[in-house]
């Protein structure tokens, strides 16, 4: 295949970026998205030119760090896939392809197509755990029985793998697709219940003073979000937030 690129080049977080336009050709119809990227910064590199800058790491769907808008979706034009799983034969030959960095005022441009999440992390930490007594009297998770249908919810929940392109698809950049799936992984299990209220409360407050938008229906995240998260799990962190608030104001 030949394709066209329109890639988003930005030298740094202050600099000013621009699309800028390039050719590739004899691209693999089986190469991924990724590997295709690759081809070109091979290219630029024999070049002496400055390959693109992109997120990557395991490749196989799991880590979330392939963060690309492709021709204006995030992760690309496959339901439910990563931008590492996603295969070039989904695109025409002759095509052009935008490619560029996730949008969002939470996830500042360093360079090209990488942005900072650093934002979610810390959201994380203000609570998205539970805390274990490692004293030698640790209790076996298995020995706290959990019903099965909660346990799937769980774990539907737990597969987000925190790529913030929920963020990217919302046109207020909410992250409350995110949030939701990682206090309800936790609010769902016996185990996460003891942190349960202070969990939700610090999380959402740590959503907002990272400057993520407030959510308001649109529903794109769960279209766009790679790992089918369900917007269920927001409808369950606001119950969570409402019950914690009225409980913490008593
Ligand atoms: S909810 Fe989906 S889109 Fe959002 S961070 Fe998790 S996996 Fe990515
Ligand atoms: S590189 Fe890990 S999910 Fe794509």
């Amino acid at each position: 295949m030949d394709l066209k690129l329109k890639i988003w080049r930005q030298a740094n977080a202050n600099s000013k970026g621009e699309l800028k336009d390039y050719n590739i050709s004899d691209v693999s119809e089986d190469s991924s998205f990724l590997e295709m990227m690759d081809q070109l910064n091979e290219e630029l590199i024999e070049k002496g030119d400055e390959p693109v800058a992109f997120d990557h790491d395991c490749r196989e769907g799991i880590c979330g760090m392939c963060s690309m808008h492709i021709n204006g979706e995030p992760h690309g034009p496959e339901n439910e896939t990563t931008t590492c799983q996603l295969h070039m034969r989904k695109f025409k030959d002759g095509d052009t392809i935008y490619v560029e960095p996730w949008r969002a005022r939470a996830f500042p441009v360093m360079k090209d197509l990488v942005v900072n999440r650093d934002a979610m992390d810390r959201v994380i930490q203000a609570g998205g755990f539970v805390s274990v007594n490692t004293s030698g009297n640790t209790l076996d998770a298995n020995a706290i029985p959990v019903p099965k249908a909660n346990a799937d919810e769980a774990f539907n929940a737990a597969t987000c793998i925190g790529c913030g392109a929920c963020v990217a698809a919302c046109p207020n950049a909410s992250a409350m697709l995110f949030v939701s799936a990682k206090v309800s992984q936790l609010a769902l299990l016996p185990q996460g219940q003891v942190e349960a209220k202070d969990r939700v409360l610090n999380m959402v407050n740590q959503m907002d003073l990272e400057g993520f938008g407030n959510c308001s229906n649109v529903g794109a995240c769960a279209e766009e979000c790679p790992k089918g998260i369900s917007l269920e799990n927001i409808a369950r962190m606001n119950r969570e937030y409402l019950s914690a608030s009225i409980s913490s104001e008593k």
